[in-house]
Parts: C-alpha cells; sequence; structure tokens
C-alpha cells in the first residue's frame, strides 16, 4: 500500500518498542521490574481522589458536548491563578490554550513556527523533538549534552547552533534526565536568544523558544526557572507547554495547557481545533475545580513527590553504592520529574556464555533477561548507541520492587566479562 512520503519515514517510539518487549515477558511469567515507560502504575499512584469524583460528577451534570476550541472558561482562569501563585507568570485566560494533553500543544507550536526547512534546535537527550521536527519537515539541529553539566544544555552548546533558527525546543525538570536547569544557566540561554532576536531584520521571523514545564510541580528541593522569570523580555519569545499529565499522575485524564503571546496561542488553538484534539469537556471541569483548592493540590503533591522521591533516591543509592564497590556504574542525583539518568558502563564486555555487548540496547537486554530491570538507552532520546547512559522512570514500580531489583543488577552485572 502506498502512503504519504511523511508517513512512511515515521519512526515509532522506541520506548514503547521496550515497553511491549517487557510485557511481552512478563505476560509469559517473567518478573520484570519496569523502569522503561513515562507513566504510572494508576493501581500505584491513582490520581486524585476529589479529581475523580469530580470528573464523574461532570458526567453527571452532563458535560458532554464540544468544549470552546481554547478550553472551557474556568479551566483557562484556573490554570490563569495557578501559574500566578506557583511560578509568578502573568497569563491571562486568552493567553492560554487547553488541550487533550500536552502533546497536541508541542505539535500546535511546532505547526504554528516551523515552516519546511525551518531550522529547530533541542538537546540530546530530550524527549521526541525529533519526531516533531520530522512531522513538519524542520532542519533538526541536535544538540549534544554532557554529565557534567546534568545533560541539560548550555549557552556556549546552543549559541553556534542558533544563527536563523526558528525554536528552541527546551524542557525543565527535563525528560529523560530528571535534571533541571539553574537561573544561570537558563538566564545565559535567554540572553543568546535575546542577543540573537536583535540581531534579526524587521520582518524576519523571530526566534522561539518552546520551554516544557511538564515536571515544574514534581521537584524535590531545587526551584524551577523559567525564560521570563529571568529575563520578562523574553516573553514575546516564549510558548510554555505545561499540564496535569505527570504531577497528578494523570496521564490518561488528557487534560494539558499552553500558554504565550496571544497571537500564536491563537493560531495554536486553530491547529488543535482543526485537530480536534480538546480535551473532554467533563475533565475540563473537573480540573478546573480541583485545582481551585490549594490545600487540597499541596496534600496530593507532598504525599505523591515524597514517594517518587523515595523510589529514585533508592534507586540512587543502590546504584552509588555498586559504584562505591567498584562497579563501572554511575548515576545524577535525582531533582524532579519521575526520572533518574544512571551510566552502566559495559558495552563492550562478554555475557556468561560469550555474547557480545556491543551497544547500550544489548546492555538493556541483557539487563531485562538477566536482572529483571528494564530501563531505556539514551539512544532513544536522540543519543549515540554506544552511549553508556539510561534513563530510569519510577511511575510505574513499587519502592519494593525497585529495592529488590538493585541486587539482582549486581549479580547480573558481576558476570559480565
Ligand atoms: C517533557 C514532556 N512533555 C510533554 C509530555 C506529554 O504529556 P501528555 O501526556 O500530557 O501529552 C511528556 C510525556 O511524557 C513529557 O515527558
Amino acid at each position: 500500500m502506498k502512503v504519504s512520503a511523511l508517513a512512511s519515514s515515521l519512526i515509532g517510539s522506541e520506548i514503547i518498542k521496550i515497553g511491549n518487549e517487557v510485557n511481552e515477558m512478563k505476560r509469559k511469567g517473567a518478573s520484570i521490574a519496569n523502569l522503561t515507560i513515562g507513566d504510572f502504575d494508576s493501581s500505584i499512584y491513582p490520581i486524585p481522589s476529589e479529581l475523580k469524583t469530580g470528573i464523574v460528577e461532570a458526567y453527571h451534570q452532563n458535560q458532554t458536548n464540544y468544549p470552546p476550541a481554547d478550553g472551557v472558561l474556568s479551566l483557562r482562569e484556573t490554570v490563569s491563578g495557578l501559574l500566578k501563585d506557583r511560578f509568578d507568570l502573568d497569563y491571562g485566560a486568552n493567553s492560554i490554550l487547553i488541550s487533550g494533553g500536552s502533546r497536541p500543544l508541542i505539535y500546535a507550536t511546532y505547526l504554528a513556527l516551523v515552516d519546511p526547512g525551518d531550522t529547530v534546535v533541542f538537546p540530546a537527550p530530550s524527549w521526541n523533538n525529533n519526531h516533531y521536527c520530522h512531522l513538519t519537515s524542520a532542519n533538526t539541529v541536535a544538540v549534544k549534552t554532557d554529565a557534567e553539566n546534568n545533560f541539560m544544555p548550555t549557552a556556549a552548546q546552543l549559541k553556534p547552533h542558533l544563527k536563523g533558527a526558528t525554536l528552541l525546543a527546551l524542557c525543565s525538570p527535563l525528560n529523560p534526565t530528571g535534571t533541571m536547569f539553574s537561573a544561570a544557566q537558563l538566564a545565559e540561554i535567554c540572553d543568546v536568544v535575546l542577543e540573537e532576536n536583535k540581531s534579526r531584520k524587521e520582518g524576519e521571523k523571530a526566534l522561539y523558544i518552546m520551554y516544557d514545564q511538564m515536571y515544574s510541580l514534581l521537584t524535590f528541593g531545587k526551584e524551577h526557572v523559567h525564560p521570563v522569570g529571568l529575563r520578562p523580555e523574553m516573553k514575546d519569545y516564549t510558548i510554555f507547554i505545561d499540564g496535569s499529565s505527570k504531577c497528578l499522575a494523570a496521564t490518561g485524564v488528557r487534560v494539558g495547557w499552553g500558554f504565550g503571546p496571544a497571537e500564536i496561542i491563537n493560531k495554536m488553538k486553530a491547529i488543535v481545533g482543526h485537530m480536534g484534539a480538546w480535551a473532554p469537556k467533563a475533565e475540563q471541569v473537573a480540573m478546573a475545580d480541583y485545582f481551585q483548592h490549594k490545600g487540597q493540590v499541596d496534600t496530593f503533591l507532598n504525599g505523591f513527590k515524597k514517594r517518587i522521591q523515595d523510589s529514585l533516591e533508592a534507586l540512587y543509592n543502590g546504584f552509588i553504592e555498586l559504584k562505591n564497590e567498584g562497579f563501572n556504574v554511575d548515576a545524577i542525583e535525582p531533582m524532579g520529574a519521575i526520572y533518574l539518568t544512571i551510566k552502566i558502563d559495559y558495552i563492550g564486555k562478554s555475557t556468561a556464555d560469550g555474547q557480545l555487548l556491543k551497544d547500550s540496547a544489548d546492555v538493556n537486554f541483557y539487563l531485562i533477561k538477566e536482572a529483571g530491570a528494564a530501563l531505556v538507552p539514551f539512544s532513544a532520546f536522540g543519543n549515540e548507541d554506544h552511549m553508556p547512559w539510561f534513563r530510569a522512570s519510577v511511575g510505574a514500580c513499587a519502592l519494593q520492587d525497585i529495592k529488590e531489583m538493585m541486587p539482582r543488577i549486581k549479580a547480573a552485572l558481576s558476570k559480565l566479562k
């Protein structure tokens, strides 16, 4: 069958591929700690009970017709208040767009700003920018970052690629690393973007930052920073991506919000409308009500974050212990989100039955089979397959399973020669 050039060259999600293999092995009876998918096991991490009740109640009230194209007003107003309260950001309801989770907002940002052949710059590792570049036929520039900077991009790394670029896609706390920008790091990047925009001629397209702060309410002590807070002039050039999927463990509820300059948000509204990618109306109504009760939100967030942090720290401490025992592993201290960055430097080693682990995918599948531990190599986030770094996502795994997995990893690594 003939499909479009775009469809025939689409690449599926590597993470879902690994996740599917793990599920297949589990189906056959294997016991595997699944640290692959950036999702939650809803029996371990259910959504807030008040939100659940609110959604059911909204259906009882027949909130079942089309929502307004930009989202129900009460939710946009609630989000406006939330942004002011939590991040000191001033965005009125007209600068906020609701959609069915945050992905449509990312795609709409790309579609609203990027013409075929325009340059989009993003760090590697990062999540899914390569796919959105493909969908918009962008000229893709993936800038490699390094462990010394917690895999967050620096102004010096980005600057050489920004001349004439249309979009710089940033994210903090970052998927896949669970690390965050410091104020100084991000301010330097903003300065480079402002300088680039000043150098552009009248009528020339500006350079925008898409700032994905999906995990901004899931931080463990470090302050979340954003371009507009550090450089108010960045307000004209920043489109924020945000939403409820991760901070409320509500990935299946599908309510996301984006905000930025009203004229761009308006175009994104039309794009999301043509896709019909609105959030279900009942979920919007319930979400608006839920976020109006700050005490209840804080109680949920504190409990939820503590459990996620406990899991990340158990994993982090486990790998640091192995490192101290002389294993070729390392980890970066968790700062936010649901992810830990782990180094497992065993590429080039051989298994007990003589099989060479030639790349990070081989190491990953060895650990799945031998240790019942499934991670995602950074090659799934735009890095080379010889890079020994991996993402562990703790949302779909109980703390006990993580603790029980560590001795199995130790035993499996001990067998490599
Ligand atoms: C950084 C980041 N942004 C956006 C999303 C998309 O979220 P949603 O499920 O609301 O579409 C994800 C999901 O994994 C993410 O990690």
